[in-house]
């Protein structure tokens, strides 16, 4: 906490708390009630934009109020031609800057949230590049590094994640191998219950997701009201199996998968086992999780019986048991430690007195994302957005502000006039004593304007972080009258 003398931070802080009631009434308008937001990247400069996406229903609105950086971009008029989705036809790049980050405001902590991030590069600048590669992270962690390769493919990402404070925030960082861009970005809140695995040390990265049954286009909203997509799983091994009747979901569900994914299945064809490589994109996973969803879909006679081992890359799940699924009842068989193995091979092996085969309606498989460093760090990122917020900083203090080597602040007064609001001088100079306390700079170092710039590494940034702490008690709940 705060040990200087001159309790500099307090007047800053306090616009800041009138500040964040604006934000919070803003950001709801550009939900649809449900708590998805939706965003299409680059869609109008306008930020109240919206429209309604005619295949599912939902409401997409501009990324504009989530950001304020980057470039906006239609896709070539050549690869607009196809029929794509509205959300693909523009994106927003980010020549500038190494990170450059959305930030979702007023999440509910310890919710957990389904994040999913889109691209399609459609040759939006017309450099006719052949790959693309930048990484993205999720608040201070590193989620994934995208690989864009062709101008007509869609691209796409999605993390479980549980939030940790109400700021979230997704990041494109460059890393020297072309610009970052994205097409959209989307949030659904999730009940806590879902994914038991995934809490605030662990949030889980799509690799893939089959309804194993399915034959025809992907599953989604609104047939999974949580927006997953069920992919189809071509196999000709395996036979595809279904009922009409309705599959239940059981009272303690961990994954509500729809209805729709759960009445179809593949069992395989003269074997008393089935053996799957679900992976989509091999190779750099070494950690997995995986979540395999079973129902029996026909009533078994007397002397009928479905019994099978469950094996993920070798490991036997289900606590080495045997598993049966219920008769239309959903049930699923998940990792809670993650395996590693050179092949994915999920196994599913019939028991000696089973006589009928394994079944699997749905299956997941996830790698990990590793949240090293949970509570210090995102309280940093609430301060700097709350400082953001105040002072409108213009340049890219967003996400993490230690993340970047170098930082440049230019922070402006955003406020109207007020009787309240500190001059900008008195600002200035509160920060100045606090940066010339805390870093040993000299005070003629910095510099005496309306605008404070500071120059500073990696390393001096943390000793400033005396005053962030001060920003983020004040706005996380006591109020500027508590001091
Ligand atoms: C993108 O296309 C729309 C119409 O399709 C047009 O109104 C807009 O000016 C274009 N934007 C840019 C940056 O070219
Ligand atoms: C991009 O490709 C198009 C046709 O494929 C070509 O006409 C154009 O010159 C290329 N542009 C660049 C910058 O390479
Ligand atoms: C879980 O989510 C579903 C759909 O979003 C909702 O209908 C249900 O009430 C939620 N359950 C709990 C326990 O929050
Ligand atoms: C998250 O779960 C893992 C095991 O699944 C556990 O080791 C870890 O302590 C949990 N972290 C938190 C913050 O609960
Ligand atoms: C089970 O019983 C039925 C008749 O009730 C018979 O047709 C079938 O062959 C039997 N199946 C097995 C595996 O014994």
């Amino acid at each position: 906490m705060l040990k200087s003398s001159r309790n500099m931070a307090v007047i800053p802080c306090s616009i800041l708390l009138l500040f964040s009631v604006v934000a919070v009434q803003v950001g709801g308008l550009f939900t649809d009630g449900l708590g998805f937001i939706y965003l299409d990247c680059g869609y109008g400069r306008d930020a109240q934009a919206y429209y309604v996406d005619q295949s599912s229903g939902i409401t997409y609105v501009s990324d504009a109020p989530y950001i304020d950086s980057g470039e906006i971009h239609n896709i070539s008029s050549v690869d607009a031609l196809v029929k794509l989705p509205q959300r693909f036809l523009t994106v927003r790049s980010f020549p500038s800057g190494a990170r450059n980050c959305y930030t979702f405001k007023s999440m509910t902590p310890r919710l957990k949230y389904l994040i999913r991030a889109s691209f399609l590069y459609g040759n939006y600048d017309s450099k006719n590049s052949s790959s693309v590669q930048f990484d993205l992270h999720l608040d201070v962690n590193f989620w994934k590094t995208m690989t864009v390769t062709s101008r007509k493919v869609s691209y796409y990402t999605e993390t479980i994640m549980e939030a940790t404070t109400d700021l979230i925030s997704v990041c494109l960082v460059n890393t020297g191998r072309g610009t970052p861009f994205i097409s959209s970005l989307q949030l659904r809140p999730l009940n806590r219950t879902i994914y038991p695995v995934v809490n605030a040390s662990l949030s889980l990265i799509l690799s893939s997701r089959f309804d194993m049954g399915l034959t025809g286009e992907p599953v989604r909203f609104p047939s999974d009201p949580h927006d997953r997509i069920w992919n189809p799983y071509a196999d000709t091994s395996l036979t595809k199996t279904s009922t009409n009747l309705p599959v239940e979901n059981p009272v303690d569900d961990h994954f509500e998968v729809p209805l729709v994914v759960m009445n179809t299945a593949v069992v395989p064809v003269n074997s008393n086992k089935m053996e799957l490589s679900l992976l989509t994109e091999p190779g750099d996973l070494d950690e997995y999780y995986a979540v395999l969803h079973f129902s029996e879909l026909k009533p078994l006679l007397q002397n009928e019986s479905r019994q099978f081992f469950v094996y993920l890359g070798g490991t036997l799940l289900n606590d080495a048991k045997p598993f049966t699924p219920d008769y239309l009842s959903s049930s699923a068989v998940y990792s809670t430690n993650p395996t590693s193995a050179p092949t994915h091979y999920i196994s599913l092996v019939a028991t000696s007195d089973s006589t009928l085969p394994p079944i699997l309606n749905a299956a997941e498989v996830f790698s990990a994302m590793q949240n090293t460093i949970v509570p210090s760090d995102s309280r940093n990122v609430d301060a700097m957005v709350a400082i953001k917020g105040t002072y409108a900083v213009k340049r890219n203090w967003m996400g993490d502000p230690c993340m970047p080597k170098i930082a440049y602040v230019a922070l402006n007064c955003a406020m109207q006039s007020s009787t309240k609001r500190p001059t900008m001088t008195e600002v200035v100079m509160q920060l100045k004593e606090s940066l010339a306390l805390q870093s040993n700079l000299d005070e003629t170092q910095l510099e005496d304007r309306n605008t404070l710039k500071l120059l500073k590494e990696h390393g001096e940034m943390h000793q400033i972080s005396t005053f962030e702490f001060e920003c983020a008690s004040i706005s996380d709940k006591d109020g500027p009258s508590a001091r």
